[in-house]
Parts: C-alpha cells; sequence; structure tokens
C-alpha cells in the first residue's frame, strides 16, 4: 500500500507564519511500514530557532493578559478543530509512527478530551488569600494575595509514540495559563505535529503563542535547552535523552517524563485468567511502545506454569502485521529498534531462557515473543525493550518479587495482581514507582490522574492539574493595611 498523503514538504511555524528554512535542508520522514518517505521536514538554523524564542516571547505578555475566558475559548475552538480533523490527522499518525487507525484515532479524541478537561481544571482554579495573624506574632494587618502566574516560555518537547497527545499534554496546560510555547516534536512525528498546528490555527489564535521547531534533536536539541530565552521544560522521551537535558537545564524547571520497566506481579492467589488478559494488553499494545507497557512479569513459582500457558493463549490471539489491518502488533519506529529487541531475545535465549511462542522478525515487524525462565544475568530483565517482548521471571515469594521490581533502575508503573486487598496494599506501599495498579493494566490515563516516574523514570509529575501547577509558580503581593 503506498501512503496517502502527498509526498510533501512541511514549512516551520513561527509567529504564525509557515516558513522554509534557510538551511535549504530537509529531513525525510520515513513511515515504519511503508517503507518509504511521506514527506519532509525543515531543518531549522540556530538563527531561526532565535527568532522562534524571541518572537514567542514578544507574544507572551499580551497572551497573558488576555483574559482568561478568552484564552478558554480559542483553546476550546481547538480541541473541535481536532474533531473535525480527525480522519486526517489519525491517518498521518498512523503513516507516521505506525499506530493502526483505530488506537490513532482514539488518541485524537482523548486528546480534545484533555484539551477540555485542562481548559475547564483552569477555570476552576483560584488564587488564596492568607492572613498574618494565624503566625505567632503576625500582624491582622498583613494580608497576602497567593496567585499562579506563568512562567514565560515553555519548551516542549515530545516523543514518537503519542505524537498527538504527548505534545498537546504539554502545549495544553501552557498556554491556558498564559504561557507561549516552542514545540519540538521528535523527528519521527513532527508531521502530526505539524497537523495539530494547523488545527490550532484554524482556531485564530494570536500570533506568536505557539511556534514548532524542526530538525534533528541531535542538531538542535541542546541549543533549544540551553536557550536563555527558555523559561521551563517539559519532555517525555528515553531515560538517555532526559538525563541528558537534565545536565544541560541548569536553573531551568524541568518536568521528566522518562522510560519504564514496569514488573506485573502476580501472587500465588491472583485471578490468572485477568492477570492474562491483563498483562497481554498492557505489554503488547502497539508493539510495546508504550512508556507505560508492562516489561516483565514477576510470578509465583507455584501459579508460573499455568499463568505461561494462558499468555501464551492470550499473545496468540494477537493480530500481526500492518497498522492499516487494525494490527496490534505492527512494524516497530524503525529497522534499529527491531536490531535491538531481536538482540535482547538473543541473548536471552543464549543464557538459557525459553522461547514459549515468537522470536520471529521480517525486517522491523517482531512478533509477539514469551520468554520464560529469565534471570537476572539476562538483559532482557532489565532493559527497556520499547517492543513486543515480555519476559517472565519466576519467584518464590512476594519479597523476592519485592526485591527484584525495585532493583531496577526505572521506576515508573507496577502492576499486582492478587485477590487479597491487604496483600496488594502491602506489596504497593513497598513499590519504589509512581503508580500502582492493582489488579489492572499499567497504564497512564484517566488523564486527569497525576502521572510521574519515581527514579529513573522521571522528574516532576503530570497529570491535568500537576502540569498546570508545573508550568506556573506562585507569586504573593502582601497588602499591608493601615
Ligand atoms: P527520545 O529518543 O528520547 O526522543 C524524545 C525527544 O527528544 C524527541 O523529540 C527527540 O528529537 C528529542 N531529542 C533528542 N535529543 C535531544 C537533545 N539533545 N535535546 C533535546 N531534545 C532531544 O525518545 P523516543 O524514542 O521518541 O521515545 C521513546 C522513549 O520515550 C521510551 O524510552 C519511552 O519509555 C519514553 N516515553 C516515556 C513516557 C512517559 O510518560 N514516561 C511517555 C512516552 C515515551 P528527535 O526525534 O529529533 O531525535
Ligand atoms: O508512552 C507513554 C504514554 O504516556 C502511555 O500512555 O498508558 O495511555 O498508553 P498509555
Amino acid at each position: 500500500m503506498k501512503s496517502t498523503l502527498s509526498l510533501s514538504t512541511y514549512k516551520f511555524y513561527i509567529n504564525g507564519e509557515w516558513r522554509e528554512s534557510s538551511s535549504k535542508q530537509t529531513v525525510d520522514i520515513l513511515s515504519p511500514y511503508l517503507n518509504e518517505p511521506i514527506g519532509k521536514v525543515q531543518a531549522m538554523t540556530k538563527e531561526e530557532v532565535d527568532q522562534a524564542i524571541h518572537l514567542a516571547h514578544q507574544a507572551q505578555k499580551n497572551w497573558a493578559d488576555t483574559e482568561l475566558n478568552k484564552r478558554a475559548q480559542y483553546l476550546y475552538q481547538w480541541a473541535d478543530e481536532l474533531v473535525n480533523k480527525q480522519d486526517e490527522i489519525a491517518e498521518t499518525i498512523m503513516q507516521e509512527v505506525g499506530k493502526n487507525l483505530k488506537d490513532a484515532r482514539k488518541e485524537v479524541i482523548r486528546t480534545a478530551d484533555f484539551i477540555r478537561y485542562t481548559v475547564e481544571e483552569t477555570l476552576h482554579m483560584h488564587g488564596e488569600s492568607m492572613k498574618g495573624d494565624s503566625f505567632p506574632g503576625g500582624a491582622k494587618s498583613k494580608l497576602a494575595v497567593v496567585e499562579r502566574v506563568p512562567l514565560g516560555v515553555v519548551l516542549a518537547i515530545s516523543p514518537f509514540n503519542y505524537p498527538v497527545n504527548l505534545a498537546v499534554a504539554k502545549l495544553v496546560p501552557a498556554l491556558i495559563t498564559g504561557n507561549t510555547v516552542i514545540f519540538k516534536p521528535a523527528t519521527q512525528g513532527a508531521i502530526s505535529g505539524i497537523k495539530i498546528i494547523e488545527a490550532l490555527e484554524q482556531a485564530g489564535v494570536p500570533k506568536g503563542i505557539l511556534n514548532i521547531v524542526t530538525g534533528r534533536g541531535s542538531d538542535i536539541g541542546d541549543y533549544l535547552v540551553e536557550h536563555e530565552g527558555i523559561n521551563m521544560i517539559a519532555f517525555t522521551g528515553g531515560t538517555k535523552t532526559g538525563t541528558h537535558i537534565a545536565k544541560k537545564a541548569g536553573m531551568i524547571p524541568l518536568v521528566l517524563e522518562l522510560g519504564g520497566k514496569d514488573p506485573g506481579i502476580v501472587c500465588e492467589d491472583a485471578d490468572l485468567e485477568l492477570a492474562a488478559k491483563q498483562i497481554i494488553s498492557g505489554a503488547f499494545s502497539y508493539s510495546g511502545q508504550r512508556c507505560t507497557a508492562i516489561k516483565r512479569v514477576l510470578v509465583h513459582e507455584n501459579v508460573a506454569d499455568e499463568l505461561t500457558a494462558l499468555l501464551k493463549e492470550e499473545i496468540e490471539k494477537l493480530s500481526v502485521g500492518s497498522p492499516e489491518q487494525g494490527c496490534t502488533i505492527v512494524p516497530l519506529i524503525d529497522q534499529s529498534s527491531g536490531d535491538f529487541v531481536q538482540g535482547l531475545i538473543e541473548d536471552a535465549v543464549q543464557k538459557g531462557s525459553i522461547v514459549i511462542t515468537g522470536n520471529k522478525r521480517e525486517k522491523n515487524l517482531i512478533y509477539p515473543t514469551l520468554l520464560d525462565h529469565v534471570t537476572e544475568n539476562m538483559k532482557v530483565a532489565w532493559e527497556e525493550p520499547f517492543g513486543p517482548v515480555l519476559p517472565i521471571i519466576r519467584v518464590k515469594s512476594d519479597a523476592e518479587a519485592l526485591q527484584i521490581a525495585n532493583k531496577s533502575e526505572f521506576g515508573l508503573q507496577a502492576s499486582v495482581f492478587t485477590k487479597d486487598i491487604n496483600r496488594a496494599f502491602s506489596i504497593s506501599n513497598k513499590i519504589e514507582t509512581g503508580s500502582v495498579q492493582i489488579n489492572g493494566r499499567t497504564e497512564r490515563g484517566p488523564d486527569h490522574f497525576p502521572f510521574l516516574g519515581a527514579k529513573q523514570s522521571g522528574m516532576g509529575a503530570q497529570g491535568i492539574r500537576k502540569s498546570l501547577e508545573s508550568m506556573t509558580r506562585e507569586k504573593v503581593t502582601v497588602l499591608n493595611l493601615s
């Protein structure tokens, strides 16, 4: 099947204008399953980045001065435009990052809902006032007015796997609170990013409030992150990139959403059928290319055989192939990701793991692979594959499961499967992750829940309310009454 996107060269967008780069250089965007270019984006120069940031600053004051209900109207309109354009945007997501059309469409609708909820949450957020005399020696004549104010220009850097949702999850809290934005999409995801800007433009927003910067992170990333015009950075991506950014960012407020190695802990008393269904959905949707995917199973040895059989049965029901056929297991984002996942499988097999199903590859399409008897000396026990491979590690007790769960450098989410609520809480209390799901798959949503990673999985928190807080700061004005 050929790309239905015309092989366009997309322009970048700053100050309300679509422009070509003076570099005359572009980056080809290759579809992961069509194996052909579907478009080109501009490789911007450092001078163009400077200009974008300068213009974003110029626009920020007026935008922050615009009444909140007016900013809200623009953003509601943006949500409506995304819904209107859902077919076009979902098709772009599918062709650009290889997500099946149903999930791509869900991503667009979820994003429109995210915008509306964020706007409503902001409309209902109010500051507070504090009287001085509640502190010993403080005077009644002092009254503090505590408000939240924008930070200035926010740099939003998004990953490939949710090119619309994880971009807008940064853009909308920044905008509604009066910041302006420099948006750096993942290069593989930049066309989807451009489509959401087109939708915003339709909403008639003032120029300069949202600017898209395209070009490879390896070329312009450091320049952006270290730029003195950036007042806050919201980043989602790999731990390696996030750590690199944290070192460069200095005193700039930073929220990092990074990688994970989420364990699914299955206790001896678990409902194994439920656990198997949730684990497979958690591990394999979009070929495991989710930060929240279940990336290892820690199962009690007394139920391991039964669970493994159920997991095998569920895996064999997964559809494998093209996103255009609605498959769950689709080609990975590129060949090198395929090589990496295949390398993890081969390392495990060579060290004695048993392949229950899978271990088959066609280019960057990796068949869903279940590995049993994985041990701690295997790379797949620790590394984030971002692909469809699930290692099973057999344990003798909850304590051993916890010990292996917490030994990971990552701490995004975990699932615990047990029928005993006390046991569930006892395990949950000891797991070093941002969230724990009891008897359910690991996942981010609903999007108003706080979402955060411990250890190498992140810094700061997202989730609608939390994002609004991280993109603003408190400002205290003290009235000294006579
Ligand atoms: P990535 O390679 O780290 O890239 C993420 C973003 O960083 C891209 O926009 C990339 O641009 C940019 N970038 C690269 N080098 C940069 C630099 N020096 N300075 C500034 N930006 C730079 O991650 P990915 O492959 O897109 O996404 C997969 C990873 O993201 C996985 O590890 C996954 O777990 C993680 N993730 C985490 C969450 C979460 O919420 N915790 C959610 C989704 C994904 P280019 O594309 O141009 O290189
Ligand atoms: O890839 C990271 C996303 O934040 C995961 O979202 O759990 O809804 O798929 P999800």
